[in-house]
Parts: C-alpha cells; sequence; structure tokens
C-alpha cells in the first residue's frame, strides 16, 4: 500500500477552515470540493493513457488520451458524496459507481445498505471517495468489494486519516495494488471512533444532523 499525504500550503489552508467547528455547511461543502480537485491531481498520477495522434494547427503530433476501460469513482455513502464534483471536475470521462456504507456506532464496524457498480470490475482503475479514514473499516470493506468484483488498482482519497486506520488498511489490503492520498495524516483516534483533531462528523457538517 502506498500513501501520499499531500503537502501544500493550499490543502493546509483549507484543511484549517474546514476543522474550525464555526465553518458553517455551504462553505464546508465549497472548501471540500475545492480540495478533492487539489488531492484529484495527485491521486490521478498513475491513470492509465495510450498514445494517440493529433493535428494541430501546425503539425501532426504524439500526445495521450485516458485509456478505456474508463476510470471508475466510487464515493462511499453519505459523506463520500460530497466530495463527488471536486474529483469529477478533474476526470470528467469517469463513470460513477457508488457504495453506501454505515459504521456501527458500538463496535464501530461497516455493513453496506447500498451497491450501484459494474459487475466487473477487470481492469479498472477505481477511485474512492472517502473523506474521514478513522479505523478503517469501511474503507477497508469497500476496497475489498472493488478487487472481489475484479479491479486493478484502487486510490482512494480521503481528507484526513489517523494512524490506526491506516494501520489496519495496511493489513486488511496486504498484497493488493493500493494507493491513499490523504490531505493530512492527524493524531489519532478518540474512544468514540472519532480523528483527533479531525474536523468531526464529515456527513453532518455536509448535510446537516438527519
Ligand atoms: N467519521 C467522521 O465523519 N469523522 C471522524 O472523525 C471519524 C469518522
Amino acid at each position: 500500500m502506498r500513501v501520499h499525504v499531500a503537502d501544500h500550503p493550499l490543502i493546509t489552508h483549507k484543511l484549517t477552515v474546514l476543522r474550525d467547528k464555526t465553518t458553517p455547511s455551504p462553505v464546508f461543502r465549497a472548501l471540500t470540493e475545492e480540495l478533492v480537485t487539489l488531492l484529484a491531481y495527485e491521486a490521478t498520477r498513475g491513470v492509465t493513457v495510450e498514445e494517440i495522434t493529433i493535428q494541430t494547427p501546425v503539425t501532426e503530433t504524439v500526445g495521450v488520451k485516458i485509456s478505456e476501460p474508463r476510470p471508475l469513482v466510487v464515493p462511499i455513502l453519505r459523506a463520500g458524496l460530497g466530495m463527488l464534483e471536486g474529483m469529477v471536475k478533474l476526470l470528467p470521462t469517469a463513470e460513477v459507481g457508488f457504495l453506501g456504507m454505515v459504521r456501527n456506532e458500538e463496535t464501530l464496524e461497516p455493513t453496506t445498505y447500498a451497491e450501484r457498480l459494474p459487475d466487473d470490475l477487470s481492469d479498472r482503475q477505481c477511485f474512492v471517495l472517502d473523506p474521514m479514514l478513522a479505523t478503517g473499516g469501511s474503507l477497508a470493506a469497500a476496497i475489498d468489494f472493488l478487487f472481489q468484483r475484479g479491479a486493478m488498482h484502487v486510490t482512494a482519497i480521503c481528507l484526513l486519516a489517523a494512524p490506526e486506520g491506516l494501520e489496519r488498511l495496511e493489513a486488511e489490503t496486504a498484497g493488493k495494488d493500493v494507493t491513499i492520498v490523504l490531505g493530512a495524516l492527524d493524531e489519532k483516534l478518540d474512544e468514540n471512533g472519532y480523528i483527533v483533531p479531525g474536523l468531526g462528523d464529515a456527513g453532518d457538517r455536509l448535510y446537516g444532523v438527519v
């Protein structure tokens, strides 16, 4: 598993505003989108391309285009939905699948309550969107789901992660081609499974407590 922590003042600045508990939902949503676009630039560094020949106004030249089959973007509902627009802004030709996962607040273990994904993901590059890599349970389950359907490579984009979650993910995805791109690696998890210092419940801050 490769882990890439974005190290850029713009990302740290935007994350600081996200962390601030006084930041209202509309600003939180807009910033999440901007942050994901910045992280997506890094996350798509390995996207597969193929050479094409084109004609400029001056001459013929060889460039590249994103290969088929198209990459698949998979936001994990509900909070991952807040990351989708920022991702497809950079990768407009990607297909979008959905995985609905919720964690049991007592056991902290995830269950899948909705799924809309192609049956066969052979040769697909998949980009999972999940803002908070906390215990790692739901992300590990989502990644496993995609590999079981034949995915070739999975990249997860997260705004924040806790070391405990990364460790679990590393163990559960051993031997698989997985990349994690993070806005920041935080200090720890608290006793309720929240990332510290974190930003609170990402879904609630995006969409309200419903
Ligand atoms: N999910 C969140 O939204 N926030 C956390 O801190 C941990 C899990």
